[in-house]
């Protein structure tokens, strides 16, 4: 791993990690010592997902001395409150925000008080885009999802305006493969076309659109459908898929679609695991 990981900094001008813990300095400091690497590092803050971070302003500031002093350079912090960014109505989003932003404030001021001031301040998503730009604390915002979207973001009131201001652009095509079984349409996509972990797919196009999707195995799914709405055996079903990042990871190219003609193929470089 930190072998790939500085082959990457060799060829780009900087990289930034997030570190959490005195362990990690040394390991990156010394592996960046032995190839002549240059990394930056941001100092991870647990901002009430008590996932990873650091978890008050103490450790910030030992934290962000360790790796003054390992040779890495020290650029900052990061901060992202991931458990908030579904939070579904936007009052309540903005009171749980705020709460940690202030813990983030009270971070960022010891470590400014220690000669310690971050020059980045890495965090949010797309949940939490507005308020973030409101409050003026991040220098750098981390939203992914917005530019394709998925269900699970779609039930999310993003702004109080306009709760959903991004369009879908990510879909899954499948095709009807068996029509046999009363109130069923059986598709060719299951387990291995979505992420799985939360809600099924969301219908898009194909069939009516409150048709609910049910999984049926590792390459099927089924539409749960009237005979008089069946879609007829072969035809194109497409979906929303529940979450982005999962299913992009499933797939190693894109279809580039405008109107209903393919412009480009697009490889998925990074995906697997
Ligand atoms: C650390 C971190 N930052 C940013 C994001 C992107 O958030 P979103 O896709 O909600 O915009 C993620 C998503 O998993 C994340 O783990």
């Amino acid at each position: 791993m930190l072998e790939r990981l500085m082959a990457v900094a060799s060829r780009i001008d900087e990289l930034l990690v997030v570190v959490d813990h005195p362990q990690n300095v040394v390991d990156l400091s010394s592996a960046a010592k032995a190839r002549g690497a240059r990394i930056g590092a941001l100092v991870d803050i647990d901002v009430g997902q008590h996932r990873t971070g650091v978890i008050g302003p103490k450790e910030a500031v030992e934290m962000a001395r360790a790796v003054r002093d390992s040779g890495l350079d020290y650029r900052g912090v990061q901060a992202y409150y991931g458990h908030l960014q579904h939070v579904s109505t936007y009052a309540e989003r903005v009171g749980r925000v705020n709460e940690q932003i202030e813990r983030l404030k009270e971070v960022m001021e010891t470590l400014e008080g220690n000669e310690l001031k971050p020059e980045i301040v890495s965090g949010g998503g797309t949940g939490t885009f507005n308020i973030d730009l409101e409050n003026r604390v991040f220098t750098e915002l981390q939203v992914g999802s917005y530019l394709f979207m998925d269900s699970q973001y779609a039930s999310v009131e993003l702004t109080p305006d306009d709760p959903q201001p991004f369009e879908h652009a990510l879909f899954v095509q499948a095709n009807v493969v068996s029509t046999n079984q009363p109130g069923l349409a059986v598709i060719n996509a299951g387990w291995k076309a979505f992420s799985t972990e939360d809600k099924t797919p969301k219908l898009h196009d194909g069939a009516p659109l409150d048709t609910e999707y049910r999984w049926m195995g590792d390459e099927h799914g089924g539409l749960q459908i009237s005979e008089a709405a069946k879609p007829d055996l072969g035809s194109r079903v497409e979906f929303i898929p529940n979450h982005c990042d999962p299913t992009v990871n499933l797939y190693r190219t894109y279809h580039c679609i405008r109107g209903d003609t393919l412009v480009d193929l697009w490889p998925i470089d990074g995906n697997g695991y």
